[in-house]
């Protein structure tokens, strides 16, 4: 999201939300390709980016290393004596000759703090691809999924989401999930000009670094980004909860500390109908998968907040939008 400024950023979610109303189904992208390299799993970005090229009329190849291709090793200056058996270094360059777009999913290490916030892996693939890259999820950030909450919340609010409170709310959850959707959660919502409040144990406080970032954008907005270490607070009057799970810095240097505070000191986190009803009837988001009754309870998914399935559903507007800008089809 960080090469768009904001009216670009915008014409996408406009571009979006028109592709959204006509069901955009026309061969404008004959002959392209998408090479999507999935070094994790993945439900909602694999298919809505499969789906968004057929209805563009493009193709795509689904890359698992390890899973059908090569092993990839990712160190520059490796000695590659061990199991892996291509560099990254080749393999986005052969893939580059092959494809007009290249996707990578590539999580986290959780092992480096600096490399995740860095964006090591991905930037580095930025620089062996001689075409455009998507981000479909790295270390770091998540836009394509910030780009679909984009479209939900201006969704919700008519196209006026300037000012509504934005809440996220961290939760629990037995798996060490990283960091990269709360931060292009934050992101996006601070962009869309929302008053935007991120509710969270002080131990799971994301890197200062990134949050400085937020506060600049929602300076730019007019709004400004507080912090909350009191769910029921941060919950009053709140026209949108996004619930998400990640793991704190501690984990870095002590993950059974961390694993504690996450499962057990902080399990009364959970976002349930009660804390919903301190809200302004706001809408609870997701970016799924979610581990229900942990992170959020069934009345919550099944009852009347949940805007997460349409929020799973403009996945695909908004990455259509994106294939097409990238391919100048608007
Ligand atoms: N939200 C999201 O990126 O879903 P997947 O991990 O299933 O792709």
């Amino acid at each position: 999201m960080s090469d768009w400024d904001d009216p670009a950023l915008m014409e996408v979610l406009d571009k979006a939300e028109q592709l959204k109303k006509e069901d955009f189904r026309k061969p404008v992208a004959d002959g392209k390709m998408l090479g999507l390299i999935f070094f994790n799993p993945s439900l909602r970005t694999r298919i809505s980016f499969e789906t968004a090229a057929v209805h563009l009329g493009a193709g795509s190849s689904i890359i698992q290393p390890g899973q059908g291709t090569w092993t990839f090793e990712t160190r520059t200056g490796a000695v590659m004596d061990g199991n892996r058996t291509e560099h990254l270094k080749e393999a986005v360059q052969v893939i580059s000759r092959y494809v007009d777009i290249i996707g990578v999913r590539a999580f986290a290490g959780m092992e480096d703090p600096e490399a995740d916030l860095e964006d090591r892996l991905i930037r580095d693939i930025g620089k062996y691809a001689t075409v455009p890259v998507i981000n479909m999820e790295s270390a770091r950030e998540h836009p394509c999924q910030a780009l679909a909450d984009g479209l939900t919340i201006r969704e919700r609010f008519a196209n006026r989401p300037q000012g509504k409170k934005f809440v996220l709310s961290w939760a629990p959850h037995p798996k060490t999930l990283p960091m990269a959707v709360p931060h292009s959660a934050l992101e996006i919502a601070a962009r869309l000009g929302m008053e935007v409040t991120l509710a969270c144990p002080q131990e799971m406080q994301p890197d200062r670094r990134v949050l400085d970032q937020i506060e600049e954008h929602a300076g730019r907005q007019g709004t400004q980004l507080a912090i909350e270490n009191d769910q029921a607070a941060a919950f009053e009057g709140a026209d949108i909860v996004y619930g998400k799970s990640w793991a704190g810095p501690l984990v870095y240097s002590d993950p059974e500390a961390e694993q504690k505070l996450r499962t057990e000191t902080y399990a009364d986190w959970t976002i349930n109908e009660q804390k919903m009803a301190l809200t302004r009837d706001a809408g609870f988001m997701h970016c799924l998968p979610v581990r229900r009754n942990v992170v959020v309870s069934d009345g919550v998914m099944d009852g009347p907040h949940a805007i997460h399935i349409d929020q799973a559903e403009n996945r695909l507007h908004a990455q259509k939008a994106v294939l097409m800008k990238l391919w100048n089809l608007f």
